[in-house]
């Protein structure tokens, strides 16, 4: 390899050594997550995919109630796109979602219900990339096949010293990998980058691999910030107490064409600065948005005659596929249970 990594160049054991290390601590020092019980290629998938748009704590809850909801692939294709929706609520980015949906009907029609077995027979379901094709061929098919993310890629870097980019780093992370636990290998380089070797103040007292580490800490890989735009929104809180228990809230579906969050149910904005002028808003609240932070204020109003909606029944909003800000919202007005308030309580679907 002509990579220069230091975990190539000194002696030829060094990959070995690495590899032995790395397992050793990950054997001990792994953290008991939920999805590692099992090989489960659906769980695994499941568990991939959630973990690509959140963090682990997140996904935990969130991964046993999905869970719960559609216990297998067959489950999550027969179901209706609003309630995978539905249950992926929470996690944000609804596009997964439609996608784990979709690739579960394609596995179902063309499969015959069972997952192909390798990267490149993975790679070609929809939202399928390769980090995920090769975390479930080596996890749940013992596939030797490397995974890159973003703590591989930060562990890869400060081992060898180098800013590797694009292709060398799945180069490097192959040279790497352990060719009989390559499953463990990836979770275990995946672990390091989370546990260990983070971003800032990387932990390298408790490193199991320091010595073979060409920077021991000295890299700074930190990506820089973009600074945060600041926007004000306001919405309208349209609630009616009398038609049935709890009363209704009125919420206006996104264009099913939208670019963002297509087809999610929000609060209606509201654009009458008449509205406004004289009074407070009746909840105001931060929410950020990639490089957006928004001062959103709510204007509480009693019925409405609008066209551009629905009246929904509270009761029915946990099963809704809301935006996150208008999750957010209906759980300060009081429509929503927290979700502390849920736990233990299930649901039907
Ligand atoms: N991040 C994403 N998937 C992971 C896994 N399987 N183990 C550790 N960290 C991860």
């Amino acid at each position: 390899m002509s990579l220069g990594i230091r975990i190539d160049a000194g002696t030829r054991d060094e990959p070995k050594k690495f590899r032995r290390r790395l397992l050793a601590w990950y054997e001990r020092h792994a953290r008991d997550l939920p999805w590692r019980a099992s090989r489960d290629p659906y769980r695994v998938w499941i568990s991939e995919i959630m973990l690509q748009q959140t963090r682990v704590a997140a996904v935990i809850e969130h991964y046993h109630e999905f869970l719960r909801r559609f216990p297998t692939v067959e489950k999550l294709a027969a179901a209706r796109e609003a309630s995978v929706l539905a249950a992926w609520s929470g996690l944000g980015y609804y596009r997964r979602a439609r996608m784990l949906h979709a690739a579960a009907r394609v596995i179902m029609r063309e499969h015959g219900g069972e997952f192909p077995a390798n990267e490149e027979g993975l790679r070609a379901l929809p939202g399928i990339g390769r980090y995920t094709a090769a975390a479930i061929a080596s996890i749940a098919f013992g596939e030797v096949v490397a995974v890159v993310d973003g703590n591989v890629e930060r562990v890869l870097q400060r081992m060898s010293g180098e800013r590797l980019v694009g292709e060398q780093l799945w180069t490097a992370a192959n040279h790497m990998l352990d060719a009989k636990r390559p499953g463990d290998f990836n979770q275990a380089m995946m672990e390091l980058g989370a546990m260990v070797c983070t971003p800032r103040a990387p932990g390298c007292l408790t490193c199991p691999v320091v010595e073979l580490c060409a920077t021991r800490g000295r890299m700074n890989v930190g990506a820089k910030t973009a600074p945060q735009k600041k926007r004000e929104i306001d919405y309208s809180l349209h609630w009616r107490e009398e038609n049935c228990r709890g009363g209704e809230v009125f919420l206006a579906q996104r264009a099913r064409n939208a670019s963002l969050m297509a087809g999610l149910w929000e609060l209606p904005e509201n654009f009458d600065a008449e509205n406004r002028r004289s009074a407070e808003p009746w909840l105001t609240l931060r929410h950020s948005i990639t490089v957006t932070d928004y001062t959103v204020r709510v204007w509480r109003i009693a019925a409405s005659s609008r066209s551009d909606g629905k009246w929904i029944p509270v009761d029915r909003l946990q099963r809704l596929a809301l935006t996150g800000l208008a999750r957010k919202i209906l759980r300060k007005a009081g429509a929503l249970a927290t979700e502390n308030s849920l736990q233990g309580h299930g649901g039907t679907e």
